[in-house]
């Protein structure tokens, strides 16, 4: 489609695999499916669920959300749901909502959701995008807990005087690579900073880094920045590319599959995307 090849975009991105939904494939099936995996593995019911959270900037609609969507696919019943717009920080936004509801007391279990299928709005001729991003979802559940656990600080900020770095031309996504490229390198280990400094918590405790999956470049940058050694540095955009609300959380899951992330283990996130926005987040699994 493009003039590329498969040798450019593993040297420049790290992507040697990634993920396209079918064309009748949502956004929101996705959502239900990973929501289904959360639910099974936090043992909860559906009818616990007091709010749905979904990160995405490909909702299937405008409206209704694609939340409401996931709610009549999960059943969740008593649940409010919305949708949320931060990009590829949108998970790290809906996990640092769910702490502030929680922490509020007015809510007890929240599922938040980061979900994207990119079909529609990639612009298949442009080979400065249309190379780096896939489709995924992955899903949490957020709780009450008295337990020494859970999230420790959050850290969400955004600078719209960027917004035309990456934004929606004409319904498809455009990109100043270059540029994104060296925001992303100050703009992640700053907002990490921010929550270690919060939480009182010098980078060397951290057992395992995990930023969003956009480059691999960007990634090493954030992990040597920061002083983070590679090995504690988490890495699957080889695989998915970038799915941008859904990358940390689809990493987390991996991560906690392959055994890199135990209970008991402290975590530091970080993302960045269009807006710009980014987050952070300090988490004792
Ligand atoms: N195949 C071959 N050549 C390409 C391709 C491609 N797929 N894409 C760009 N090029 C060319 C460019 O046209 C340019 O050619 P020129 O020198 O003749 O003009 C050359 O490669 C170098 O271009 P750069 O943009 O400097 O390439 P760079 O090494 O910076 O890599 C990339 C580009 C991968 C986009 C990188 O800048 C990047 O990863 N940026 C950040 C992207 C990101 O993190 N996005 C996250 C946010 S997304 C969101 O929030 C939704």
């Amino acid at each position: 489609m493009v003039d590329t090849s498969d040798e450019w975009i593993r040297q420049r991105t790290g992507i040697t695999e990634r993920r396209i939904a079918e064309d009748d494939v949502a956004t929101s099936d996705l959502c239900i499916h990973a929501a289904r995996w959360a639910i099974k593995n936090a043992n909860i019911d559906p009818l616990d669920i007091e709010m749905i959270l979904v990160a995405t900037v490909t909702p299937d609609t405008f409206f209704p959300s694609t939340a409401c969507y996931v709610q009549k696919g999960i059943g969740a019943k008593n649940a409010a749901a919305m949708d949320l717009s931060a990009a590829c920080a949108g998970f790290l936004y809906g996990l640092d909502l769910a702490d502030g509801m929680i922490k509020s007391g007015r809510y007890n279990t929240i599922l938040v959701i980061g979900g994207e299928v990119f079909n529609n709005i990639i612009d298949w001729n442009d080979r400065n995008t249309c190379v780096l991003f896939g489709d995924g979802a992955g899903a949490a559940i957020v709780q009450a807990t008295d337990e020494p656990k859970g999230i420790l600080a959050s850290y969400i900020g955004s600078d719209g005087d960027y917004a035309e770095a990456i934004d929606q031309k004409r319904d498809k996504l455009q990109m100043n690579g270059r540029e994104v490229f060296k925001l992303g390198v100050r703009l992640m280990p700053e907002a990490a900073q921010r929550v270690l400094r919060e939480a009182n918590v010098s980078i060397e405790e951290i057992d395992l880094l995990i930023p969003h999956q956009a480059n691999l470049r960007i990634i090493e940058a954030v992990g040597d920045r920061l002083g983070v050694p590679r090995e504690k540095v988490y890495v699957n955009v080889d695989k998915y590319g970038n799915t941008s609300a859904a990358t940390v959380i689809i990493a987390l899951d991996e991560a906690i599959r392959e055994g890199r992330a135990k209970p008991g283990d402290l975590l530091l996130f970080v993302t960045f995307g269009a807006g710009l926005t980014w987050g952070s987040t300090l988490l004792r699994l």
